[in-house]
């Protein structure tokens, strides 16, 4: 299985992510995390692209396809792995065509209003990166991780400013490679309203009708 979620930012994709690649035993490889891992451990990679991602803007695609493919060659990706936030242009997507073709592209449907109100209310733990939302994602004691007890903090992409800029970016640069899986026959999409769990459970619906011949949902 290697999939790639797709979709506008805030529509939910590091949420499932967890939750699938845990289900899958798949890594989850979010390539904003690990971009934020880079800054908070400032290496010259970190430092090249913080600016990049601070104003919401996306990083250069060489340097982001570098840092994927590398990834790619651990060994914990071969059965499989899941993406999110890669690719994210055109030439993202024909370099992993090299690299790592793609079996499914999920895609996550949600309109711009709902998107806003989760980016506003989202938190996260700068150390391990899991996300909450102040609405439908509390953590188990005001303010901290429940994994690490460390202070949650908001993203700096996440101000409002930010967000316009990644919501352009978003339709100048990735509805296009919405189009490019489209042409290839590889796109599932899934409404992304309503709860954490309901949208869990259209995935797999989606995963399942989107089997190939011959194969069950688990194989997929
Ligand atoms: P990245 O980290 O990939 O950000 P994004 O795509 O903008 O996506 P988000 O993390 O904002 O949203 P999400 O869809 O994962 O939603 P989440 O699950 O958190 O990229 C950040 C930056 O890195 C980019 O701007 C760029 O600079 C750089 N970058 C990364 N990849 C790149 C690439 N390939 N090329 C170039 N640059 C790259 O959910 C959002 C909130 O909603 C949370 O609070 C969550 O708890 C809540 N929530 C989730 N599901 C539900 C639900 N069903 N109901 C209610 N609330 C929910």
């Amino acid at each position: 299985m290697r999939l790639s979620f797709l979709g506008p930012p805030g529509a939910g994709k590091g949420t499932q992510a967890q939750r699938l690649s845990a289900a899958r035993g798949i890594p989850h490889l979010s390539t904003g995390e690990m971009l934020r891992a880079a800054i908070r451990a400032q290496t010259p990679l970190g430092r090249e692209v913080q600016g990049f991602m601070r104003a919401g803007n996306l990083v250069p695609d060489e340097l982001v396809i570098r840092m994927l493919r590398e990834r790619l060659r651990q060994d914990d990706t071969r059965p499989g792995f899941l993406l999110d936030g890669f690719p994210r242009t055109v030439v993202q997507a024909e370099a992993l065509e090299t690299f790592a073709p793609l079996d499914r592209v999920l895609y996550f449907d949600l309109p711009e209003p709902e998107l806003l109100d989760r980016l506003a209310d989202r938190w996260s733990c700068p150390k391990c990166g899991r996300v909450y939302n102040l609405r439908s994602n509390l953590p188990r004691a005001p303010g901290v991780c429940d994994e690490d007890g460390t202070a949650l903090l908001q993203r700096p992409d996440d101000r409002p400013e930010a967000v316009r800029v990644r919501l352009k970016v978003y339709h100048a640069e990735t509805a296009p490679v919405l189009a490019y899986y489209r042409a290839r026959d590889l796109v599932l999409t899934v409404r992304a309203s309503g709860s954490v769990e309901a949208v869990y459970e259209r995935i797999l619906g989606a995963l399942g009708k989107g089997a190939p011949p011959g194969r069950s949902e688990e194989a997929l």
